[in-house]
């Protein structure tokens, strides 16, 4: 009998590849999403490639009624996997109440059902942001929360803080920079809002729907001037969810782990690898640094190499290409 996982935000980019994970390996997962920044692509994606249905739920997880029913009706859940939340770091510059309302908001209203739940386990979708500038790389848990460079940041941290307050086991996984897509071409980031993450922007332009990149900042303190980041395999970050599942339904815990690849790359480095795995040419010109964003960031895998036995799989040429396969096949 499939152990039943409910997977919030299970329709978006992430999420959509932790539920093919998850039922790869025997799980049950239970979708909810309000579809407020993706589509149902995935929702179809997933059945496709799974050959079945998975359920799924159009709810808001900021709204306690509407999950309060969810789970008056749900208790048989194993765990919760809360990806649900808004993801951009210049979005939410520019929009933090929006930020504040929703990624703590729904994180609040969950902790509420799921401390009266049968099952109080909790795996968060955290983030490298938490850490801000940190002062050592490649960074480290024991690394402290400095001032967060964007209230999405901020959100993070925040969260971080109400799960370790709670009375659940949680492991919270924070995330470095995802990119790419399963390799069917069938799931991938589909939100609905203007990209503004990088790998997506310039597979936009690689394919004509946008006429130029703009780099954000060249003059930074780096090889090339232009910020370096730990770009991950989101299908390396969704198998790092189901380890860190089965470590959590076997350990009643409180943990936080780095999921990165521990190889910072600059912005240049991906332009030039897409353009050289893709066979391709991409338009850009060098623009004035963006607010919120950080020089320099890469992650310290030990930790989740050690005690939850992942590792990285998949190779940046394939993220790169697999992300410019999901960009022709979009709808
Ligand atoms: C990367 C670099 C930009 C667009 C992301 C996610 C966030 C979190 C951390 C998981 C930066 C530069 C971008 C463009 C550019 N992940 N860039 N031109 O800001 O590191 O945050 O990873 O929680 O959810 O948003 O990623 O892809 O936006 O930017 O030069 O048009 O690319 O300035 O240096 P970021 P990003």
């Amino acid at each position: 009998m499939r152990k039943k996982i409910l997977v919030t935000g299970g329709a978006g980019y992430i999420g959509s590849h932790t539920v093919f994970e998850l039922y790869k390996v025997g799980y049950l997962p239970i979708i909810i999403d309000n579809l407020c920044n993706t589509t149902d692509q995935n929702l179809f994606g997933l059945n496709k490639i799974l050959r079945t249905n998975i359920p799924f739920y159009k709810i808001d997880c900021s709204d306690l009624g509407q999950m309060q029913k969810f789970f008056k009706t749900h208790n048989d859940i194993y765990a919760c996997i809360h990806f649900a939340g808004y993801k951009s770091v210049s979005e939410s510059v520019e929009n933090p109440k929006k930020y504040y309302d929703n990624n703590i908001g729904s994180t609040e209203v969950l902790l509420k059902c799921l401390e009266k739940s049968n099952f109080k386990n909790l795996i968060f979708s955290s983030s490298c942001t938490v850490y801000g500038m940190p002062d050592i790389l490649p960074v480290n848990e024991k690394a402290p929360f400095k001032k967060a460079e964007s209230p999405y940041g901020e959100t993070k941290q925040k969260c971080e803080i109400l799960i370790n307050s709670s009375s659940c086991n949680s492991i919270s996984l924070r995330y470095f920079n995802p990119i790419g897509s399963h390799n069917s071409g069938l799931i991938g980031d589909c939100s609905s809002d203007n990209a503004s993450n990088l790998v997506p922007i310039v597979a936009e332009v690689a394919c004509g729907i946008r006429d130029r990149l703009i780099v954000n900042g060249d003059d930074y303190d780096t090889k090339d001037g232009t910020c370096i980041r730990d770009y991950i395999h989101v299908q390396d970050l969704a198998v790092a969810h189901v380890k860190a599942l089965n470590y959590l339904l076997e350990n009643k815990v409180k943990e936080v782990f780095n999921v990165g690849t521990g190889n910072g790359l600059s912005v240049l480095d991906i332009i030039n690898t897409f353009e050289k795995v893709n066979n391709l040419k991409v338009n850009y010109n060098f623009g004035p640094r963006r607010l919120g964003d950080i020089q320099e960031i890469y992650s310290d895998g030990d930790k989740i190499m050690n005690v939850l036995k992942w590792k990285v799989n998949k190779t940046i040429n394939e993220a790169l290409i697999s992300a410019w396969n999901w960009q022709k096949s979009r709808k």
